[in-house]
């Protein structure tokens, strides 16, 4: 018994124009403020990597490395953070920079820990949202596309750390 990849949800053009939309906005938003993106890792890599060659300007890129899943579906409900940041964000206009939000607890706990350093502001960004499956308030201030509560893997999300290199997001399925 395994799991493999079932059916594209969003193949690599839909991926492509939602990432260009999302960089736009985010740099509108912004006008010309310098932005620090926090990438929070791994699965973010994938969409961060699209995402800063959209953003004009001034961008500095920093990465946490967070993991509460460990090799289940489910969530552990225990977030660790295995790397903190290491540039300054106090007065800083911070974006954190997500593939997915699922429960919230990793990005809440990350929230509460960057809020810590007193950014001038911060937003969230995530390709996907999964609002059907949260278990605290969070609300991403970018959201790329909201998806059903469906396992899904692909452009940085894992399987049990497989799957990640996958140029789309695809469902899979229980064999
Ligand atoms: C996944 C995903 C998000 C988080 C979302 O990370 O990349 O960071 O879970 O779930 P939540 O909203 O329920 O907290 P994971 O812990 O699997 O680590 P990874 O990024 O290294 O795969
Ligand atoms: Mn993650
Ligand atoms: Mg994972």
């Amino acid at each position: 018994m395994g799991f493999v990849t079932d059916s594209i949800l969003i193949n690599e053009e839909q991926l492509k124009g939602k990432v260009k939309e999302i960089g736009l906005q985010i740099r509108h938003d912004f006008q010309d403020e310098p932005i620090v993106l926090i990438v929070v890792l791994k699965g973010a890599f994938v969409f961060a990597s699209d995402l800063i060659r959209v953003i004009d300007g001034k961008v500095t890129i920093d990465f946490v490395v967070a993991s509460s899943y460990g090799n289940q579906t489910e969530t552990t409900g225990k977030v660790r953070l295995l790397k903190d940041i290491e540039v300054n964000i106090t007065d800083e206009n911070v974006v954190i920079v997500e593939d997915i939000i699922d429960s919230g607890l990793t990005l809440s706990f990350l929230k509460e820990h960057f809020q810590l350093h007193k950014p001038k502001s911060m937003k969230v960004c995530t390709l996907l949202d999964k609002p059907d499956r949260r278990k605290v308030d969070l609300k991403a201030d970018y959201a790329g596309f909201v998806i059903p509560d469906q396992f899904i893997v692909g452009y940085g999300i894992d399987y049990a750390e497989r799957y990640r290199n996958l140029p789309y997001i695809a469902t899979v399925k229980e064999v």
